[in-house]
């Protein structure tokens, strides 16, 4: 009979912790915890994907948040690449290298599909510092708080140099930056 009480005490004990897990981890989303606050400063000069398209393609494509907006049906994967070389090489007269490449097209599926986009320029060292598309919100999440970065030119943001998470959101859709 004890082994019954025993059984029942330990149901108990698993019910009462189950509970108290589930409405502090679950019910509650972790970031509502997690205050913002503004970071300002002025976003450094950078060179990456965003100013590249700005420069070179925005004036037959329109801007990066409302890109090739009268193509129906844009091409994608391999035919989109090659229509980069192509541009670029082309009406743009502003040849890029294979990575370059790489990152138009990163950026170009994140324009098609209107999802949140932000690069990280590895060059900069005191400072977390690139590029988004305009819409996108780029918060750094260090565990105590959300840095929500300053933005230059519509598309410069920059951030303090902490550890944490980056996280961008654009239009409600979330994303972390890996
Ligand atoms: C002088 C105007 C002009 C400039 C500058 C230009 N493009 Fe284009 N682009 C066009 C035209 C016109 C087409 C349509 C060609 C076709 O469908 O045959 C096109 C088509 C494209 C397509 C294919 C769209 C699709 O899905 O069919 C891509 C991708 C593209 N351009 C990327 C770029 C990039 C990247 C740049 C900058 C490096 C750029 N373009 C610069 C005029 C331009």
């Amino acid at each position: 009979m004890s082994g019954m009480k025993e059984a029942l005490g330990v149901l108990i004990c698993v019910g009462i912790l189950s509970y108290v897990l589930i409405t502090q981890f679950n019910q509650v989303p972790v970031e509502q915890n997690v205050p913002v606050v503004a970071f300002e400063a002025t976003a450094p000069d950078t060179a990456g994907p965003v100013s590249y398209f700005v420069n070179n393609c925005s004036r037959c494509h329109g801007p990066a948040d409302n890109a090739y907006a009268e193509f129906t049906k844009p091409r994608r994967g391999e035919e989109m690449k090659k229509f980069i070389v192509l541009m670029a090489d082309g009406p743009a007269l502003a040849p890029i290298d294979p990575a370059g490449v790489e990152m138009q097209y990163h950026l170009h599926n994140a324009m098609l599909d209107k999802a949140p986009y932000a690069w990280i320029d590895p060059t900069q060292t005191d400072l977390i510092a690139g590029e988004l598309i305009e819409g996108t919100t780029v918060y750094l999440n260090t565990g105590t708080e959300r840095i929500k970065a300053a933005i230059t030119d519509d598309y410069r943001f920059v951030l303090p140099k902490r550890n944490g998470t980056i996280e961008l959101e654009r239009d409600g859709k979330k994303q972390v930056l890996k």
